[in-house]
C-alpha cells in the first residue's frame, strides 16, 4: 500500500470524526458511548500543533485511511516528555499495517518533539491493540480492574508504554524505531518484516553489550548446542512475547532457561513448557547418561525450575498434547522454539491450534552440514509453510537456526 502520512489540517476532520465514530459501537477501542460530531471535536483538534503535540493522518490513494495524535500525558511541566498517543485506523484497512507506521513513525520523530515517553490507554480486552503496541517494544505500566462499564460489562484498562529517549539501555525499544525513511530506499514503502528483520538485528547487538550476553554465554558453554545468539533471541522473544512459550526438545536446558531469564526479565506471568523425552547422548562436550537427571538439575541450578514445567515425552504422543493443552490453559502461545527431530511441520501442526497469531519461532536444524540428517527435511518443511504463507521469515542466526513469526490463521499448512 502506498502510505502517507502528513500532518493532519482541518479539512480532514469529517474523515477523523468518521474513522473514530466507526469504533464507538465495537465497544473495543474508545470509552465514548456515542458517537460525536465534528463541531464537538474540533477544539480538541485544534489543540494539537505540528511542533509539540501533532496529529497526522495516514493517506493511500488521497484518502484518509487512518490517524494518529499526541497528548499532553498530564498537565505539570515534569510530565512535559511524556505524551499520550491513540491510533485510530479506518476499518476496512486494518491489518494493512497502517497502524504499525503510523506507529513507527511515532516513535521515530520522538526525539525531535522532545518526547522522552509514550503512553497508550487501551482496553484490556482489545487484544489486537496490545499486540500492536507490543510490537513496537511497549510495556504494561499499569492496569486498572473494571474501571469502564460497557453495555453493562465492566472492562479494565491497561497502560502500556514506551520509554524513548536513549534506546541503547533497552534493545527491544529498537523494533520500531527504523521507519522506511532511515533506510537506504527513502520514501518506498517496505514489507513490514523488512523493519522487523533489522530490529532483531540491531536488538541482538544490543544485548551483546549487556550483562545477559555473558550470563547465556556460560549456559551455552555448560547446556546448549546453540549459538549464542540464538540464545539471546530466545531469552529477548521470551522477554517480549505475549503469551507462553513453548519448546520441544529441551534436552538439558540452554534454550529453557535463557527462556526462563527471558520471562524473569519480563516482570511478567508467563509459563515455560519444554519436552523432552530423555535419554542419552554421546557428545565431547555435552555428553550424559541422563538428560533428564541433567535437565532438572541444570533448572535447579539456575534457580527457574518453578518456572517451567517440564513434560517428559515426545512432542507427537497424544498424552504429550493433552499435557501441553492442560499447562496452558486458556493461553496461546507466544514463542514457540523447535529444536528435536526433522518434523518440524508435525510439531507445528500439533500445536497450530494454540500458536497466537505472531507468535515467534526460533526453528533449529534449517542448515547445516551434509552430515546433519535433519537439516534436509527441516528446511523442506520450514519453506512449504513460508511458501503457504503461514510462516514470516525473519533471519537466521547462528549455525543453523532460522527465526520468524506464525502467521498461520488462515493460511494452509496442508
Ligand atoms: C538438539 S537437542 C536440543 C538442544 C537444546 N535446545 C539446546 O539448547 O541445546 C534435541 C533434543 O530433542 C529431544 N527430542 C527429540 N525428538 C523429540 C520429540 N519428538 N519431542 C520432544 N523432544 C524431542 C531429544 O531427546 C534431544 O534432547
Amino acid at each position: 500500500m502506498n502510505l502517507i502520512i502528513r500532518d493532519a489540517v482541518e479539512a480532514d476532520l469529517p474523515v477523523i470524526v468518521e474513522i473514530y465514530n466507526a469504533t464507538v459501537p465495537t465497544r473495543m477501542v474508545t470509552a465514548e458511548l456515542e458517537p460525536t460530531t465534528v463541531e464537538a471535536r474540533l477544539p480538541w483538534f485544534r489543540e494539537h500543533s505540528p511542533d509539540e503535540y501533532p496529529f497526522w493522518v495516514a493517506e493511500s490513494d488521497d484518502r484518509v485511511i487512518g490517524w494518529l495524535d499526541f497528548k499532553k500525558f498530564l498537565p505539570r511541566c515534569a510530565y512535559r516528555g511524556t505524551a499520550e498517543i491513540s491510533v485510530y485506523v479506518h476499518e476496512k484497512f486494518r491489518r494493512h499495517g497502517v497502524g504499525q507506521r503510523l506507529l513507527e513513525e511515532a516513535i521515530a520523530r520522538t526525539p525531535s518533539l522532545g518526547i522522552t515517553a509514550l503512553i497508550g490507554l487501551i482496553f484490556g480486552h482489545n487484544q489486537p491493540s496490545l499486540k500492536l503496541f507490543e510490537r513496537f517494544g511497549f510495556e504494561r505500566w499499569g492496569f486498572f480492574p473494571a474501571v469502564a462499564q460497557l453495555d453493562g460489562v465492566k472492562r479494565d484498562l491497561v497502560i502500556v508504554g514506551l520509554h524513548c529517549g536513549k534506546p541503547c539501555s533497552h534493545p527491544e525499544s529498537f523494533r520500531g524505531l527504523i521507519s522506511a525513511e532511515t533506510t537506504p530506499h527513502a520514501g518506498a514503502p517496505q514489507p513490514p518484516s523488512y523493519n522487523d528483520c533489522l530490529n532483531l538485528m540491531q536488538a541482538l547487538m544490543l544485548y551483546r553489550q549487556q550483562p545477559i550476553h555473558s550470563a547465556l554465554q556460560k549456559i551455552r558453554d555448560k547446556y546448549s548446542m546453540l549459538h549464542l545468539d540464538v540464545l539471546l533471541l530466545v531469552y529477548h522473544f521470551a522477554k517480549i512475547c505475549s503469551g507462553s512459550i513453548l519448546e520441544i526438545g529441551a534436552f538439558v536446558g540452554g534454550a529453557t532457561i535463557a527462556a526462563a531469564f527471558g520471562v524473569r526479565d519480563s516482570g511478567q506471568q508467563k509459563k515455560v513448557i519444554a519436552l523432552e523425552p530423555g535419554g542419552n547422548l554421546k557428545h565431547k562436550r555435552l555428553g550424559t547418561r541422563n538428560i533428564l537427571r541433567d535437565l532438572e538439575r541444570n533448572l535447579a541450578r539456575h534457580h527457574v525450575s518453578d518456572m517451567v514445567t517440564l513434560i517428559k515425552g515426545r512432542s507427537f504422543n497424544p498424552e504429550t498434547i493433552s499435557a501441553v493443552h492442560q499447562a496452558l490453559g486458556s493461553d496461546e502461545i507466544g514463542l514457540l522454539i523447535l529444536d528435536a527431530d526433522s518434523g518440524k511441520r508435525r510439531d507445528i501442526e500439533c500445536y497450530r491450534d494454540k500458536l497466537a497469531e505472531g507468535c515467534w519461532m526460533v526453528i533449529d536444524d534449517y542448515c547445516g552440514a551434509a552430515s546433519n540428517p535433519k537439516s534436509a527435511p527441516s528446511r523442506a518443511d520450514v519453506d512449504a509453510l513460508v511458501a503457504a504463507g503461514a510462516l514470516e521469515p525473519l533471519g537466521f542466526y547462528g549455525w543453523s537456526t532460522w527465526v520468524g513469526r506464525w502467521q498461520g490463521r488462515g493460511a494452509c499448512c496442508h
